[in-house]
């Protein structure tokens, strides 16, 4: 990427907007251009931040025909944990259809140089072969909670390849394995497990409680990577990978929730005991990541969990009243 030409980042108050933002600081990117809608953004004096709903048609296409964006990361997307995912199902595909539609398709009439789109690692089969290649997509049917999520983010996948194919656009897409990190969300009904574990153990070590209730068995593993890995990923993606294929960026490490509440309780330093409520749904089994794709580009992530987890416990203690009320 050209440091002189306009990035656009969508979704700059999120989770990973923020830690694209901070990356391309880190990397001496100056020309910045953020979108919010509900948070308020801190105020850089390098970052313009702009309002914008990104479900409002037209004012994605007068954002794009006034600033003129030469490099596009999309980071706007509606997210949630399992209860979010599958009470909320229209929504979940009518919002993230319609964002990535508005920026993909405005990005291709105004002639971006490069956009990013990205997807999750929920895009691949339920019962998919472990880790997940690139190649597994649609190769047998979705898990039921998050389906509508992850059919929204195919076709954002496939958006991308087909406007490629069709007008040669060079857009890519990456697939995210689950993230944690500064910015992520606390709601309790909302939020994904990493983060929910450390607002329960933090709350249940203030008032003494002497259980932590945890969703579903334990027995399901998962993989997690610090929001930072994530995006030194992406703007690398950004200046080295021009491929029409999507790439996986994970750890490629997994974990049982089991073992993560067991590293969260000892960092939050919560007494009492744990109890696995079964009667909760589990989600899918296993969700391991093959990043070899990634790796043979030349990236690989350096935080490790227990590292990411205890920076994050502090960020959460130091900024508890602002991210338990977003
Ligand atoms: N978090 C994860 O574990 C994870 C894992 C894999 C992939 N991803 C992908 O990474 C991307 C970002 O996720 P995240 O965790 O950063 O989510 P997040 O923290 O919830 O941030 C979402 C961003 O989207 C913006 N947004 C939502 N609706 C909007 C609208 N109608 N108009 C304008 N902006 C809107 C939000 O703006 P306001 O807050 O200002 O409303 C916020 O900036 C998503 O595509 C997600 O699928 C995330």
């Amino acid at each position: 990427m050209n440091k002189d030409k306009r990035i656009f980042v969508a979704g700059s108050t999120g989770m990973v907007g923020s830690a694209v933002i901070r990356q391309l600081t880190k990397q001496g990117y100056t020309n910045i251009t953020g979108s919010h809608h509900k948070r308020k953004p801190e105020k850089q004096d390098h970052v313009q931040y702009v309002k914008l709903d990104l479900l409002d048609q037209k004012a994605v296409e007068n954002f794009f025909s006034r600033y003129k964006p030469s490099y596009v990361f999309q980071c706007a997307a509606r997210v949630g944990g399992i209860h979010a995912n599958n009470t909320y199902r229209a929504r979940f595909l009518y919002e993230n259809l319609e964002i990535q539609n508005n920026i993909i398709h405005q990005s291709y009439l105004n002639g971006v140089d490069k956009l990013l789109f990205l997807g999750s690692s929920c895009i691949y089969p339920k019962f998919c072969p472990q880790p997940m290649k690139e190649d597994y997509l649609l190769t047998g049917p979705l898990e039921h909670t998050n389906e509508p999520y992850a059919i929204a983010k195919i076709a954002g996948i496939k958006m991308c390849e087909a406007y490629r194919d069709q007008y040669g656009c060079n857009f890519i897409s990456a697939m995210p394995t689950n993230l944690y990190g500064p910015n992520d969300n606390y709601d309790l009904e909302n939020s994904h497990v990493l983060p929910a574990l450390i607002r329960k153990f933090h709350e249940a070590g203030i008032r003494k409680d002497p259980v932590v209730e945890i969703w579903g068995s334990g027995a399901p593993k998962r993989e997690f990577m610090h929001v930072d890995d994530l995006s030194g990923a992406l703007v690398f993606l950004m200046n080295k990978y021009d491929g029409r294929a999507f790439v996986n960026v994970g750890t490629g490490q997994e974990i049982s929730i089991k073992e993560l509440a067991g590293i969260i309780k000892k960092i939050t330093g919560y007494g009492g005991d744990l109890h696995f409520d079964t009667s909760k749904p589990d989600g899918t089994p296993r969700k391991l990541l093959d990043v070899s794709r990634l790796i043979n580009h030349g990236y690989e992530p350096s935080i490790t969990l227990e590292e990411g987890i205890k920076s994050v416990y502090e960020d959460f203690k130091e900024n508890y009243a602002r991210l338990i009320s977003t």
